[in-house]
């Protein structure tokens, strides 16, 4: 318990960029706080006072659902107050560069929220705004997604080491943050996507020296069944990111054989579980059979965003 706090305190202040920021024990101090404010052992009373008089800016290159109300629904329940700033509001780069963007906020903001593009937006604002950034995704990496994530596959299978998590699909910004976090906290991660779809290199060195600590196994499979195989766990995404809309039809044709259906997960454990970071495209990388069979959790997921990161504005913004 000591660890943890002392690790939880480390973080105040920090952006959250990408999973590579955050050692194991600052992951686990993630996972218990949102733990203590889910179950309120934290009462709704205290937990507004967490946040009290603080603003969240929350800045919008893309379209989203979950990841705009899990944020400001967040911030309201900690005491703060949300600000969204969308494409048409302060156009990111275009009407005022990113620094100085950075640098207006962090005079009047107490945490900046980004979906973004690139990479390098959220790097540009957390470089210049003097508060902490948190990556809300862009084209490399999605980390709030990653911990509600490992927070819901905990509560379903009650530990994270020695599973095996198989991603189905783009080796994308999604699987990018799930195998760096896989990778630290020792759970065996297998990709299955189509030739030329696999996840970035530097990801994927990177996990895999992560990998060293904990002796996760990080496989990458042009097969699906292959990745599937014995898995506890079956995730998938969209075959086509925002911001790759032109490139749809053709990854549709690519990606056809990777769709998770009831043969897929017929691969996988019994009692493994499917997930999906949604929206998700049903018909396309998912069947209604298996997104709406009693082994998908994709809802929790969806509610673990709010926790995960109303415990990630704790640790960071206090
Ligand atoms: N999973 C996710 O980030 O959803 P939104 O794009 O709706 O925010
Ligand atoms: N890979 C998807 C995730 C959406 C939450 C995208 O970037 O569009």
């Amino acid at each position: 318990m000591q660890t943890l706090i002392e690790a939880g305190k480390r973080l105040k202040g920090r952006s959250l960029l990408g999973i590579s920021d955050l050692t194991k024990a600052e992951i686990d101090a993630i996972f218990d706080i949102s733990k203590q404010l889910k179950e309120l052992i934290i009462s709704p009373a205290d937990q507004r006072k967490i946040l009290e008089g603080k603003t969240l800016a929350m800045i919008f290159e893309k379209p989203s659902l979950r990841t705009r109300v899990s944020f400001e629904t967040g911030i309201f329940q900690l005491g703060g107050h949300g600000i969204f700033l969308g494409p048409s509001d302060i156009s990111l780069g275009k009407r005022e560069s990113i620094s100085d963007i950075a640098n207006n906020l962090g005079r009047m903001v107490d945490i900046i929220m980004a979906r973004v593009f690139a990479h390098s937006s959220v790097v540009g604002l957390a470089e210049n705004a003097g508060v902490p950034v948190i990556n809300g995704l862009c084209d490399m990496e999605h980390p709030c997604q990653a911990l509600a994530d490992f927070q819901t596959i905990i509560e379903h299978k009650g530990k994270l080491e020695g599973l095996k998590l198989a991603f189905v699909g783009d080796g994308n910004n999604v699987a990018h943050s799930l195998m760096l976090l896989a990778a630290k906290v020792g759970t065996n991660f297998a990709i299955g996507c189509p030739k030329g779809y696999e996840p970035d290199a530097n990801i994927v060195a990177q996990a895999k020296e992560f990998a060293k600590e904990t002796g996760a196994v990080i496989e990458i499979f042009n097969d699906p069944a292959a990745a599937a195989k014995a898995a506890d766990i079956v995730y998938t995404d969209v075959w086509a990111s925002m911001g790759q809309e032109s490139e749809a039809a053709a990854r549709e044709k690519i990606f056809t054989p990777f769709q998770v259906n009831s043969a897929l997960m017929a691969n996988a454990k019994p009692d493994a579980i499917f997930m999906h970071c949604l929206p998700a495209h049903r018909g396309s990388e998912v069947t209604d059979e298996v997104i709406d069979s009693p082994q998908s959790v994709v809802f929790d997921e969806a509610e673990n965003r709010l926790h995960a990161q109303k415990a990630v504005m704790v640790l960071l913004g206090r």
